[in-house]
């Protein structure tokens, strides 16, 4: 009995269908993959799509726009899945601009997406909606600066002679999410985060802030040498090109 389960499920495995394969077959060809969000906002609002010319949303744009659209984001996961799916398996089947989530100035760019009714299966089509619906954490978690604890970072700091970038944040707060999302995988950001920074992050919803430190804005960048001193205490969320300016404040201040 038991050697017929595991022979049932091991089956199972080999014949799952999976989203990325679906998606590297039946979408990418007009769907591109990953584009980093400030990329993406240049080419649509200084270049009108002239400098990606794209031909369809990306994947991370598809992820991002439907997951933030459709049903509550905030509510249950497994419901919020089912409502996405249901989208994306009836817009591929029956594209309509009128029910598109993109925003106005991406859509002006695109033709309407041409029906794939016949062309995938109903399975496929579950396969590629989770494949979608996970992207977006998993490009973020990919791209992003390592986050370390905080007594590990102070020590590491006093061998590196590095700065303790402490991210105080929670996890419900939109726009850490969003900085996380925009500011925190672009390749300078990080490049200039590794080279002189240990990042840490820590969720005041959960966990007290060390050094007896204290705020409520979330969130905040608090830079901490490696004499425990604090050397800036910056609130807010900030575009790329403003916190790279903070990054080289700090370092400035920085003995
Ligand atoms: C021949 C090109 C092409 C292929 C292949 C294609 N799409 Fe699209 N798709 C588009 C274009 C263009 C748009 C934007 C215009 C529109 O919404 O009709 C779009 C829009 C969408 C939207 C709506 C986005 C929104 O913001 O509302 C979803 C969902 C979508 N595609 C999913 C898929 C999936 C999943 C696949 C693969 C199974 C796929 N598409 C294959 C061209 C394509």
């Amino acid at each position: 009995m038991r050697i017929a389960l595991a022979m049932l499920l091991y089956l199972n495995a080999l014949y799952a269908v999976e989203g990325k394969e679906v998606y590297e077959k039946k979408c990418a060809s007009c769907h591109q993959g990953y584009i980093p969000m400030s990329k993406l906002k240049e080419n649509f609002q200084d270049y009108n799509n002239t400098l990606l010319k794209l031909v369809a949303p990306t994947l991370n744009q598809l992820s991002y726009r439907l997951k933030k659209s459709i049903g509550d984001p905030k509510g249950d996961n497994e419901i919020h899945r089912m409502e996405v799916a249901a989208f994306i398996t009836e817009y591929v089947l029956h594209p309509d601009r009128q029910k598109s989530l993109c925003l106005d100035e991406v859509m002006q760019s695109f033709q309407t997406m041409p029906s794939l009714e016949g062309k995938v299966s109903e399975e496929e089509l579950e396969a590629v909606s989770t494949y979608i619906y996970d992207f977006d954490e998993k490009v973020v978690e990919e791209h992003s600066v390592a986050y370390e604890g905080f007594e590990k970072a102070l020590q590491k700091a006093k061998n590196e002679h590095k700065i303790i970038m402490l991210k105080v944040m929670t996890k419900d707060c939109y726009f850490c999410r969003k900085m996380e999302r925009e500011v925190m995988v672009e390749n300078e950001v990080v490049e200039m985060l590794e080279k002189d920074f240990i990042p840490v992050a820590i969720d005041i919803s959960t966990t007290e802030l060390p050094l007896g430190l204290n705020t409520e804005l979330t969130p905040s960048f608090i830079f901490i040498d490696e004499n425990a001193k604090v050397l800036l205490n910056i609130p807010g969320a900030w575009g790329k090109k403003d916190f790279l300016d903070i990054l080289r404040e700090a370092k400035m201040k920085q003995k």
